[in-house]
């Protein structure tokens, strides 16, 4: 019988994901222990206020009670510590690995979750992150440091949310030439923009979008194209081989999108926010994100508010496209156990 693998996991941020993400390893902790041989266990947790540490395990489900209760993770009894940070976790705790799930800063060079990265790498963990921040500023920075201390540097989740987009293209397409990618990687423009084709106003569709959950803060973010240009530029970097600073990006949001125009448009097709990247003559890739008209028989020209996808045409395998509905952030924040068995389960 195959021995068991301790991997025991430092988590930061318990927010949308990291808190389901908990839950997750929790709920699976048998499961993952019978089909893999791997004991998974949280063993330290962070969010803005503290930290809990535990060797023995922490509870997910009492973490998302915690949470959701608008308490913090130091409120766990006998475990918690106040005013403790990230880094202080990560230089107190012996861990195996790094979920960094905190929010994404390119405005601050991507902390505090870029620091979190590097601490970890430093010190012999592997790490995984949704967090776009530091793979779009700091990619070659981070993989080298990976190489150099021979952990792994996994990121599924940072390109629409729990669909495996960097695998699919970086794995699962090896050997290939791609020739375009087209993604439609968020959801909240996807809402907003159906929400205008149906007559909503600007204002309405907007606060529609933020009671579903779908817009957060201003929504500058999403609105204006960063999401999309940041998702486009992990992919360039990462799998495309393409050096990218994201504010060369050319890049068309919705927040302007001519009401007439989109009328017009929606009798033709899906109107979404794309994200592309097609290879010129000379190797090079174009990227653009600009709201488009998707023809219905488009790979991605059925998709429903609740969808994101991915259409990957290539030299060798045609034309490959992956969707995913995504009705709540489970699948986002299970991007993290799938970077963690890339890392632990041989395929
Ligand atoms: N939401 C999605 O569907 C989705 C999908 C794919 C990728 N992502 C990415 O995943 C990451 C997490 O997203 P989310 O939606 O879970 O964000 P969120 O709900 O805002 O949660 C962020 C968490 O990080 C904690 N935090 C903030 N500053 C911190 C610090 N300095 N040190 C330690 N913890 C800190 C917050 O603490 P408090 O709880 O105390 O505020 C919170 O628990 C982001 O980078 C996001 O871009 C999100």
């Amino acid at each position: 019988m195959k021995s068991e693998t301790s991997v025991r996991i430092v988590l930061i941020g318990a927010g949308n994901l990291g808190r389901r993400f908990a839950q997750v390893i929790t709920d699976k902790h048998d499961d993952l222990l019978k089909r893999y041989a791997l004991d998974v266990r949280i063993v330290g947790i962070a969010d803005s206020r503290g930290t809990a540490i535990d060797a023995a395990g922490i509870d997910g489900n009492a973490i998302a009670a915690i949470k959701s209760a608008g308490g913090s993770v130091c409120d766990v009894p006998k475990v918690g510590h106040r005013g403790m940070t990230g880094l202080q976790l990560i230089d107190a705790v012996e861990a195996d690995i790094l979920c960094e799930a905190s929010p994404v800063d390119l405005d601050r060079d991507a902390e505090p979750a870029i620091s979190h990265l590097r601490r970890a790498m430093e010190k012999g963990m592997h790490v995984s992150t949704p967090n776009k921040g530091p793979i779009v500023l700091a990619y070659r920075e981070l993989s080298a440091l990976a190489q150099q201390q021979g952990v792994q540097l996994q990121f599924d989740g940072t390109v629409a949310g729990g669909l495996p987009a960097i695998s699919l293209a970086a794995r699962d397409l090896r050997g290939a030439t791609i020739e375009r990618i087209e993604s439609v990687p968020n959801l909240t423009t996807g809402f907003i923009l159906d929400r205008l084709t149906e007559g909503a106003a600007w204002n309405v569709a907007l606060e529609d979008a933020r009671a579903a959950g779908a817009l957060e803060g201003d929504g500058i973010w999403d609105l204006d194209g960063w999401d999309a240009a940041a998702k486009i530029a992990i992919l360039a970097q990462t799998v495309l081989g393409q050096d990218v600073d994201i504010y060369d990006v050319p890049r068309k949001g919705i927040r302007d999108i001519d009401r007439e125009w989109l009328k017009a448009a929606s009798r033709k097709g899906l109107v979404r926010l794309l994200a592309s990247a097609i290879r010129q003559s000379d190797g090079s890739y174009q990227l653009d994100v600009a709201p488009v008209i998707l023809p219905h028989e488009h790979p991605l020209g059925q998709l429903t508010s609740q969808q994101m996808g991915i259409s990957i045409e290539t030299d060798l395998f045609g034309t490959i496209t992956s969707v995913i509905t995504e009705e709540t952030p489970l699948p986002s924040a299970a991007s993290m156990l799938r970077d963690l068995l890339a890392i632990y389960v041989e395929n």
